[in-house]
């Protein structure tokens, strides 16, 4: 005899977000606290159009679902991980009632306690190898959670959440450009993202991005800054005298669309940063030749121009974001890269992804 199926039981309520990456034009390197994630200092970066470099996730809930689970590109993976049960136990603290009238569904705020959900979530680009895919992931599952569970929190108390999961993520929360203000407390409640401008100022910028290896990195960004904590000095000069002027005048430059001072800063902190990963014990590498390579191209041009077409930064990966002063000199860039490095030539540049400042987008 077939078990009595319970009506009561069948109902799944869903929520689908996406959101974009960031990419950070004053980096984010080393932590104060590492089970907080508070960082050394401020940090400042764009946040992507969706189209391009994003993560779509679904969440879902269901009286039917005996335990939490989550499946990242199709595969599932262990929700075991402190991060992702801390995002989910912070939103779930601050969970509302949920009346869906059409569906018929009522979950009181108690209910959420005794309720499971399913994550699956999905980048458009390849995860882990240094193009800040935890930083969109952590993101986006924090905002579908919230939106799911009637979180009455506003995006900035959002991103103290997201950061918990991976550091860069509360950045991701807003669009345009967001500054992550590290805090002065231990408990981390002021460590949190706000927005500096939004995503139509400045808007002829546009971003490129080389991917010169879509391989996993070989040192993931929370063990290389671990390993910088302990044992780079030059790491306590940026984070104490470097960053702080440095974040202040890159909000002058962003505030005044000063493309040289933007430029300049950009380039010169991307590169102090791989500074502090060679001054690490061990040195950690993660810009190769051909990033070296696309470091001078850009550098000549600049140089021969006598003042900045184009800004480059790398993060903990062998790619290149490049953000050009406009369309033409983006469509110029392209040209120079192309022929730099042809395609099928041995430098192992594959593919561009052009990209604009974008929005936070709520699919749900
Ligand atoms: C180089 O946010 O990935 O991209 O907080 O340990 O998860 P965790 O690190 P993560 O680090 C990003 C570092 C960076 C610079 C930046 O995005 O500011």
């Amino acid at each position: 005899m077939a078990a009595a199926v319970d009506e009561s039981q069948k109902w799944v309520l869903m929520v689908t977000a996406q959101t974009p990456t960031n990419i950070a034009v004053i980096k984010y390197w080393g932590k104060r606290d590492e089970k907080l994630i508070l960082p050394v200092n401020d940090s400042i970066s764009v946040t992507l159009d969706p189209g391009h470099l994003c993560t779509t996730t679904t969440v879902s809930v269901s009286p039917a679902f005996t335990h939490d689970r989550m499946w990242l590109n199709g595969q599932e993976i262990s929700l075991a991980g402190g991060r992702f049960q801390t995002c989910l136990r912070e939103i779930r603290s601050r969970a509302c009632d949920v009346h869906d009238k059409e569906k018929g569904i009522k979950i009181n705020k108690k209910d959420w306690d005794g309720l499971h959900v399913h994550i699956a979530s999905f980048n458009n680009f390849p995860t882990a190898a240094g193009l800040a895919s935890s930083a969109a992931g952590f993101a986006c599952l924090v905002f579908a959670l919230g939106k799911l569970m009637n979180v009455k929190e506003d995006q900035s108390q959002l991103s103290a959440i997201a950061r918990q999961g991976s550091g860069s993520a509360c950045r991701s929360l807003y669009g345009g450009f967001v500054k992550w203000i590290m805090g002065k407390d231990d408990k981390g409640t002021d460590s949190l993202a706000v927005q500096l401008a939004d995503e139509k100022h400045w808007d002829e910028l546009v971003i490129i991005i080389a991917v010169v290896s879509s391989r996993q990195k070989e040192t993931s960004s929370t063990t290389g800054m671990r390993d910088t904590v302990e044992t780079s000095l030059l790491l306590q000069h940026r984070a104490k005298e470097v960053v702080p002027k440095r974040i202040l005048k890159m909000e002058e430059a962003i505030r005044n669309r000063d493309f040289t001072s933007f430029a300049q800063l950009t380039c010169t902190d991307s590169n102090q940063f791989h500074a502090v990963c060679l001054d690490t014990c061990p040195p950690i590498f993660y810009m190769n030749d051909t990033s070296h390579r696309i470091i001078s191209l850009v550098e000549k041009w600049n140089c021969s121009e006598g003042t900045p077409q184009v800004a480059y930064t790398f993060d903990a990966g062998p790619n290149a974001v490049m953000i050009a002063r406009d369309r033409k000199t983006a469509t110029l860039l392209l040209q120079k890269l192309l022929y730099t490095f042809p395609p099928n030539s041995d430098a192992d540049l594959n593919s561009f992804v052009l990209g604009d400042k974008s929005i936070l987008k709520d699919a749900g």
